[in-house]
């Protein structure tokens, strides 16, 4: 199977959680593009959603399906979204598409996370794949300084501006053994907006994309 036809089966597989008649929090990327894609075939049966960036709304728009600001949303029942890695406990690595902001206000709101991915996304320790870190354009320097203090090589996505008019720094080089503690400091550096550490909202379920079927990790 595929990668892509992984992310498929997970996609299919998020349909089950949905709650009906109540506002599901949807992500971006590519597997929350196939989720998208699913979610349309049962559109009829949810109240409508709150996308985690402007190209997930867009996305939600092409297929006819209602798209609310989260101001005016009370409750979302569950937010369906992909990860870039995971750990054993849940712990996800978010940010590779630039949403991880958004991604993570709509988790913190959802009162269920279900996370989806292809089995290449599961691995022991995080930090393999660069930490996405999303900072205030003119603290971009300052705040790359500090990241190299706590052990990283931050490279500015150049080009990238995020949905909120910021700009990114991946970091590569972490091995996040304590990703809670990680998490918080990265937070309190001055400029910083948000990192891509999901930990202390680390996702209630994962769905993990396997070539022999859809395993569940809770
Ligand atoms: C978007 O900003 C990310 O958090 C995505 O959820 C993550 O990069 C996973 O993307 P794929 O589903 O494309 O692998």
């Amino acid at each position: 199977m595929t990668p892509d036809e992984k992310k498929q089966q997970v996609a299919r597989a998020a349909l089950e959680h949905i709650v009906p008649g109540t506002v599901i929090g949807v992500g971006t990327g590519s597997t929350a593009n196939y989720f998208v894609d699913a979610l349309a075939q049962i559109k009829n049966k949810i109240e409508g959603t709150v996308a985690s960036s402007n190209a997930t709304a867009e996305r939600l728009k092409s297929h006819g399906i209602p798209v609310f600001e989260l101001n005016s949303v009370d409750e979302i029942s569950v937010y369906i979204d992909g990860a870039d890695e995971s750990n054993r406990y849940l712990h996800l690595i978010k940010g590779g598409g630039g949403a991880l902001t958004r991604e993570k206000i709509v988790a913190a709101v959802s009162t269920r996370f279900v996370c989806i991915a292809d089995d290449s996304k599961l691995v022991d320790v995080l930090g393999k794949f660069p930490l996405p870190v999303e900072v205030i354009p003119m603290a971009r320097s300052y705040v790359a300084r500090q990241l190299v203090k706590l052990g990283g090589q931050p490279i500015w996505r150049e080009g990238v501006t995020t949905d909120n008019g910021n700009v990114i720094l991946d970091v590569h080089h972490l091995e996040i053994a304590e990703p809670v503690k990680l998490e918080s400091e990265i937070n309190q550096i001055v400029g910083v907006v948000t990192n891509g550490l999901f930990a202390k909202r680390p996702a209630d379920i994962l769905l993990l994309g396997t070539d022999t079927g859809v395993k569940v990790l809770d």
